[in-house]
Parts: C-alpha cells; sequence; structure tokens
C-alpha cells in the first residue's frame, strides 16, 4: 500500500426527513444564499422543503445552473455574493449544482479572474463556507473538494480541487431521488460505477482493504441500478446507491492506490466538443480503455473479472475480454450506450479530442503516465 493521510470534514445527514436538519446545520446568523439548477427541486417539493426549514434565516436564491454548470452562469452568482454580503452557500441539487456552487464559493474570495482557479489552477486562500441538500447520486461532489466547470466561450471543462471547498454538510434524503428520470438516474449509477473503476482498475499494491471496498462498491451498483429503474420509490434499492455513489469518490477508497482517471479526462473533452453528458461520454470510453490498457491493467483486470463478475477460466486472455463485455453490458443494460456512433460521432472526434487534451498539456494520462495522444486516438478508435 502506498502512504497516504485521509481526512474528510464532510459531515453526512443521511435519511428520509433529514432537510429538516438544515436548520441546525447552517451556522445562526449566516446570510445564506440557496443555489438550485433548472428547476426541479420546484417539482419535487424539495425547494419547499428547504425553504420551510430556513423561514428564520437571510436567504436569497440563485437558480438556473444548468448541468456542466457554466462559469458565464456562475459569474453572476459571484457578483450576488459580493453585493449581498453572502456568507454561507447552499447548494441544493445534482452535481453540477454542487460544483458550481464550489466555484461561487472559491470565486468570491479570489482576488483576481475567477477563471484562473481552472486554466491555472491558481492557490486558493479561502473560500464562503457552503453545504448542500444532493439530489442526484452520481458524482461524489457532496463530500469531495472537487468541481468541474465549463466555459462556454471557448469549450474548456476544466477542473479544480481544494480542501478549502468541502461542503461542511451534505444531506442525503433518498426519497428526494424518487423524482428522477429514468436516464439521469443512470447516469448517476454508471458515473459512480466508473469513479471507482478509476481507482481500482490500475495495478496491484497489496491494498486489500481499499480493494474489497471498491469491488463492494462495484457489485451493489450492479445489484441495484438495474433494479432502481424497474422500481422508481423503493426507499432501500435509492439508499444503498445513493450511499453508494457517495463512497465511490470521497476519498476513502482512493488512498494509498494509483489511480488511472484517463476516462474522466477523455470523457470531458468529448462533453467540451459535443454535448454529451458526463456519464455518457464515461460509458464510450471506459470499455475501450479497458481494451487498450489490457497488459498494463492485466493483474487488476483478471482480479476484477473473477471477484466483481465470478468468472472462473483458466484461459485468461478470455477472461479479461469477457470482464471487459459485462462491464460494457451493464451500462448498456442501464440505458446508456457505449459506442461513439451510438450518438452520432464519427472518427473525426479523434483528432478533435486529442488537439483539446493538448491545451491542456494532458498528454501522459493513466496510472502509468502513458496514454499519450497515440494511444488517446487508438482508444477512441475502439470505441467508434
Ligand atoms: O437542473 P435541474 O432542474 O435540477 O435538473 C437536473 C439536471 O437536469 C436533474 N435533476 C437533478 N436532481 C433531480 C433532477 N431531476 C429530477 N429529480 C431530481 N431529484 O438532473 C439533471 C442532471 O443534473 P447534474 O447535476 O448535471 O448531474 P450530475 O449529478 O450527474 O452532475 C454532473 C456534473 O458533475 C461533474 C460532471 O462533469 C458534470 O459536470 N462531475 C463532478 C465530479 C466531482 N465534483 O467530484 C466528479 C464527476 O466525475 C463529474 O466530472
Ligand atoms: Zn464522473
Amino acid at each position: 500500500m502506498l502512504n497516504f493521510t485521509f481526512q474528510n470534514p464532510t459531515r453526512i445527514v443521511f435519511g428520509e426527513g433529514q432537510i429538516k436538519a438544515l436548520r441546525q446545520l447552517i451556522p445562526s446568523g449566516a446570510r445564506v444564499l440557496m443555489t438550485y439548477g433548472g428547476g426541479s427541486i420546484k417539482h419535487n417539493g424539495v425547494y419547499d422543503q428547504v425553504k420551510s426549514a430556513l423561514t428564520d434565516v437571510v436567504l436569497f436564491e440563485f437558480g438556473g445552473i444548468e448541468p456542466n454548470p457554466s462559469y458565464e452562469t456562475l459569474s453572476k452568482a459571484v457578483e450576488m455574493v459580493h453585493a449581498q454580503q453572502i456568507d454561507f452557500l447552499l447548494a441544493v441539487g445534482g452535481g453540477s449544482v454542487v460544483d458550481g456552487t464550489k466555484y461561487i464559493a472559491a470565486a468570491a474570495r479570489y482576488d483576481g479572474e475567477g477563471w484562473d482557479i481552472l486554466s491555472k489552477q491558481a492557490k486558493l486562500k479561502d473560500a464562503v463556507a457552503m453545504g448542500c441538500v444532493l439530489t442526484l447520486p452520481a458524482t461524489g461532489s457532496e463530500s469531495n473538494g472537487f468541481a468541474v466547470i465549463t466555459k462556454q466561450a471557448t469549450q474548456q471543462k476544466l477542473s479544480f480541487g481544494s480542501p478549502l471547498v468541502y461542503p461542511q454538510f451534505a444531506v442525503l434524503d433518498p426519497t428526494v431521488t424518487y423524482s428522477l428520470p429514468a436516464k439521469q438516474l443512470a447516469n448517476g449509477v454508471v458515473d459512480a460505477y466508473i469513479h471507482v473503476m478509476e481507482q481500482y482498475l490500475t495495478y496491484p499494491v497489496g491494498a486489500a482493504v481499499q480493494d474489497r471496498f471498491a469491488e463492494g462498491l462495484l457489485l451493489t451498483l450492479l445489484e441495484f441500478g438495474p433494479k432502481a429503474v424497474q422500481a422508481p420509490q423503493d426507499y432501500n434499492i435509492r439508499s444503498n446507491l445513493m450511499w453508494s455513489a457517495t463512497m465511490a469518490l470521497n476519498g476513502l477508497i482512493g488512498v494509498g492506490v494509483p489511480q488511472d482517471w484517463s476516462t474522466h479526462m477523455i470523457g470531458h473533452q468529448l462533453t467540451a466538443l459535443y454535448g454529451l453528458d458526463h456519464a455518457q461520454t464515461l460509458a464510450i470510453v471506459l470499455p475501450a480503455v479497458m481494451q487498450q490498457q489490457r497488459e498494463q491493467k492485466r493483474d487488476k483486470l483478471l482480479q476484477y473479472g473473477r471477484r466483481v463478475f465470478g468468472l472462473e477460466h483458466n484461459d485468461e486472455e478470455r477472461l479479461i475480454d469477457e470482464a471487459i463485455s459485462h462491464t460494457r453490458a451493464f451500462f448498456e443494460q442501464m440505458g446508456v450506450p457505449t459506442r461513439l456512433a451510438d450518438y452520432g460521432i464519427t472518427a473525426e472526434a479523434k483528432a478533435a479530442v486529442v488537439a483539446k487534451l493538448a491545451e491542456l498539456k494532458a498528454d501522459r494520462l493513466g496510472e502509468h503516465g502513458d496514454i499519450t495522444p497515440d494511444v488517446v486516438q487508438q482508444i477512441l478508435q475502439r470505441a467508434l
């Protein structure tokens, strides 16, 4: 196992009816800006629940944060934080709202152009305190220090991370996910699954605890993901999915192990270029990365096939092929197509993605840094 330090400061408040706890969670006397997306919270009762929990609070609102939140929209919220002297941000929504709010928190206390936090990875000295009510289990953003923001003007989708933007608390009420459209639910399951894979499918370092946690999360998502689509209002299924998605990217399974993240890096470029949903891009790229990197990832692919899918062949090549095809079949079963062609994207994407990665100087991806621009092209060729 590699050396590590681990601290996750986010207080998780889990379960049905927990939105009421906001009253105690928000610091008394705070001037609060509640942020949200395109309006789903007004249709499923979450907005009303939050408002009634915060009747005694000085509360402002900023709605309209879009999926793949944009710098352009978020900059307006930064102005509002200054104008209204906001000192606490409450994100109510999915990963995009939580990520967007992290950017608002950081940019409002950054003395300079906010986009530098992403484009130049400018160091943060301060951020507005924040908490969240999560409505879509997927990204893990509710208890990590990362955010992914898009600048529409330049079609750039970049990320930043800082301990200063961990939410202080995350309210996770599985019942608020009942209103999710099947597509968003499936996207969430696939995203969480691939977060685990990016931290698990590298090479063995003797980290048995992390491996078994990761395999447990994968098995849980495989079991409950398809069931959730069939039974939209099953509390047990939704709770297990919600907790899996949080655990997949709260840092725990990633400590002391090598990590990959090439699927995400390539996927973000596909979103920036073609507007695909985050999870759709990952479902396209991961099976191709597994195939392309099968030698480098050989030991873990075998372990994954045996422990997660129960494969038992002596023929290792066949076992790896089946581990990859089972993974693809799971995404397809969830209703997330796994080929570029399924989204009308052609071979031109190969050069376009490589050009985008070159702009970011991201020319050595993967746990060994061996996914060069040529290899990215081969991965995308396999994904056509
Ligand atoms: O905007 P509203 O009206 O709220 O509707 C949203 C949105 O249209 C809807 N939705 C959310 N909760 C709902 C609901 N509809 C009905 N009922 C509910 N309970 O779902 C749509 C998608 O929401 P979004 O927040 O965009 O989805 P998700 O949570 O998948 O977030 C995706 C974003 O997170 C980033 C992605 O790149 C993408 O920008 N990621 C963030 C990460 C992180 N911070 O650690 C890691 C991830 O890998 C990912 O990159
Ligand atoms: Zn993701």
